[in-house]
């Protein structure tokens, strides 16, 4: 009988050992964390992977450490994935050199820590490598096979409303796709440097356009390279015009190398979309487009209220409907902004309007605001037919923290131009919140090579 009570007693370690064990086990496997995908020239020459199109989901419990995620997800328990609460799904572009997006977990985070939301991330990384032709040639694919996704998450009862799709250049046209194959009915939907080349022309079916969800948002950056120049939402953020951004190397024959480690050099203003908008996302400062027909319009002073929005410009973000509370709300509209070059990225937009007396010959006026250590150059050619000059700058701080002005005569290089008479130089911050009055100087003579300069006494008022 011992002997048989032994048996007994050691079956039962056993049990608990092998039970100890595949607790383990099973603890790791959770612990293991899922990742995007990469791949190699030779791996593509040899096509041994297609689309091979993976999801992965993080949220607030696992920010840190993607899950898989997959039909099936929805019925395990120790998925994280919650359907009562609204999804975030970013969307990646073209990668040249097959690696994965870097960004990814940043951009994540950066929307956990706004909203308690799922955030789903499309890794297609297989399909959007190398040969761009073949990879704009994949990308319906990919969001058909995305649609399905989201047909299966709404059979569990996910409302299509409660989707916003964040694409990063191509990946803006692969959230698009996904958009026209439920009819508009997704609810959001924002381009961060929808991809430009080979989209400019297409019909409104092949590339992301207002029609693809309630809300549409898009931010420029690149739009003479990498983007597009044509607006594809109910709002279109231009930074800095859309093209060229501040910080960024203007260095356009490296761009034909996208194959060499350049790469990364070159794409700095495609990518500054993504990076303002995580620096909006962190919402330090808040990033406001003003309504405008053309760049040059806004830059010459002629745009810089947001009547047309009731007074509340649209901002880059997650508001609701980036913050227009007009209805119905515009298609293809227009925003512009100034930033600077590094996060936050935000900037004072400082309208600059002087007149002068006729002149006999053109002539240059180098105009300096200045703010303890901070300053600020701009140029203008003063014509023989024109009096009155306005101008917008981006300035780092705001304009009641600007300390002195410095007006610098420079002439004309063949002419010896004489006094330049200034009816009056003006200075004012737009939007303007708080309605405040221009700081202004009047009447004042300069001569050439004699710089003048005026400091001005202020306080920010506090509201
Ligand atoms: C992609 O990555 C996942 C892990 O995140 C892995 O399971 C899968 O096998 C990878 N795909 C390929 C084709 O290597
Ligand atoms: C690429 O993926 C493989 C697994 O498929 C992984 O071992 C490797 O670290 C990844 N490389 C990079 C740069 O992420
Ligand atoms: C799912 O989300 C809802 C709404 O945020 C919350 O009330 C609920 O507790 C969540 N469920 C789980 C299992 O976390
Ligand atoms: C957002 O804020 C966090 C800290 O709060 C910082 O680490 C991160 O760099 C910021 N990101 C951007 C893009 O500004």
């Amino acid at each position: 009988m011992p002997w048989e009570r032994r048996t007994i007693l050691l079956c039962v370690l056993t049990v608990c050992i092998t039970s100890l064990v595949v607790g383990v086990e099973e603890r790791q496997e959770a612990v293991e964390c899922a990742d995007l995908n990469n791949t190699t020239w030779l791996e593509y020459r040899q096509q041994r992977v297609k689309l091979q199109v993976q999801y992965l989901l993080l949220t607030r419990d696992n920010k840190d450490c993607a899950q898989e995620f997959t039909e099936e997800s929805l019925t395990e328990p120790s998925s994280k994935f919650n359907r009562s609460r609204p999804t975030k799904v970013i969307i990646h572009g073209y990668r040249a050199l097959g690696s994965k997006p870097s960004w990814v977990k940043e951009l994540a985070q950066a929307l956990l820590k706004v909203q308690d939301v799922n955030v789903v991330v499309v890794d297609w990384v297989y399909g959007a490598s190398f040969a761009y032709n073949l990879v704009v040639e994949n990308y319906k694919e990919v969001a058909v096979q995305i649609s399905v996704l989201i047909n299966q998450l709404q059979n569990h009862g996910c409302q299509l409303e409660s989707f916003h799709f964040i694409g990063v250049s191509l990946g803006a046209h692969v959230a698009g796709f996904v958009g026209t194959l439920f009819e508009g009915k997704i609810g959001r939907i924002t381009g961060l440097d929808p991809a430009g080349p080979m989209f400019k022309g297409s019909d409104t079916f092949d590339r992301l356009d207002p029609s693809d969800a309630q809300f549409v948002d898009a931010i420029h950056t690149d739009s003479d390279y990498f983007g597009i120049s044509i607006p594809v939402g109910h709002v279109d953020f231009f930074l800095n015009g859309g093209k060229d951004q501040t910080g960024c190397a203007r260095s356009r024959f490296a761009s034909i190398l996208v194959y060499f480690p350049v790469y990364g050099y070159v794409i700095c203003d495609h990518m500054r979309a993504l990076h303002v908008y995580m620096s909006a996302l962190n919402g330090s400062c808040p990033l406001m487009g003003i309504p405008c027909h053309s760049y040059e319009d806004f830059l010459k002073g002629h745009c810089v209220d947001c009547d047309v929005f009731k007074g509340r410009c649209p901002t880059i973000g997650l508001s609701e409907n980036s913050g227009i509370a007009i209805s119905p709300i515009p298609k293809e509209q227009k925003l512009f902004l100034l930033t600077s070059s590094s996060p936050p990225f935000c900037a004072h937009h400082i309208l600059l309007e002087l007149e002068v007396s006729p002149l006999d010959k053109s002539a240059e006026v180098e105009v300096t605001l200045r703010t303890e250590n901070l300053g600020k150059e701009q140029r203008l050619r003063l014509r023989t037919d024109m009096t009155v000059y306005r101008t917008v700058l981006a300035y780092p701080v705001a304009l009641c923290e600007i300390d002195s002005i410095e007006l610098r005569n420079t002439g004309s290089r063949f002419y010896r131009q004489g006094d330049i008479h200034f009816k009056s130089v003006c200075l004012s911050e737009f939007p303007s919140l708080r309605r405040e009055e221009p700081l202004c100087v009047n009447n004042i003579d300069i001569r050439r090579g004699a710089p003048w300069s005026h400091d001005f006494v202020q306080v920010c008022s506090i509201y």
